[in-house]
């Protein structure tokens, strides 16, 4: 069993259209569980360092200017193969190619074209750690020891 630990930002766009509880449940059915969780108004150095992988990318000042524009929810999410699992919900980046039943496919439908008050960056509601590197990184980005809720063992038996 590779039990793994992801960071989930549901983004600006995501807060301000209320769909906080929409996404955390779509973790939660899965038997994902939501072990940390805090509502982060991001300044320039954590937008910046959270995205610092697309730094140089036509994308990034705008990327970094969504995540300015409003609060994040920041969850850390657990379970068995939790970052790809937690990919394969969220749905592609691109809302347009997002297939029904992710999150992105069924909240979103712009294309990389759209978003023009954005400069083109996708509101796509949602980001998810893409490695176990990344998720280490971005989890201490977002999160202090003490956030996170432990031991879950005894809350997860029977349950997944
Ligand atoms: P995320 O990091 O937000 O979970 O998204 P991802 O892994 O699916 O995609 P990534 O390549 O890491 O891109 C990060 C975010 O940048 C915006 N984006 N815009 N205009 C463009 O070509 C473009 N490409 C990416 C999206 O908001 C994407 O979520
Ligand atoms: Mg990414």
């Amino acid at each position: 069993m590779t039990w793994e630990k992801t960071l989930v930002l549901v983004k600006p766009d995501g807060v301000k259209r209320g769909l906080m509880g929409a996404v955390m449940q779509r973790y939660e059915q899965a038997g994902l569980v939501i072990s940390a969780a805090r509502l982060i108004s991001a300044d320039q150095l954590l937008a910046e360092e959270h995205y610092g992988e697309h730094k140089g990318k036509k994308f990034f000042p705008p990327l970094v200017k969504l995540l300015l524009s409003g609060p994040s929810l920041a969850l850390a999410v657990e379970g068995v193969h939790a970052i790809e699992v937690v990919r394969k919900i969220n749905g592609d980046t691109e809302p347009r190619i997002a297939a029904p039943g992710t999150i992105r496919g069924d909240y979103t439908h712009m294309s990389y074209t759209r978003c023009p008050e954005l400069d083109g960056v996708i509101c796509n509601v949602v980001h998810a750690s893409d490695s176990p590197e990344s998720a280490e990184r971005e989890l201490g980005l977002w999160f202090k020891d003490e956030d996170f809720v432990k031991p879950y063992d005894t809350v997860l038996k029977g349950f997944i």
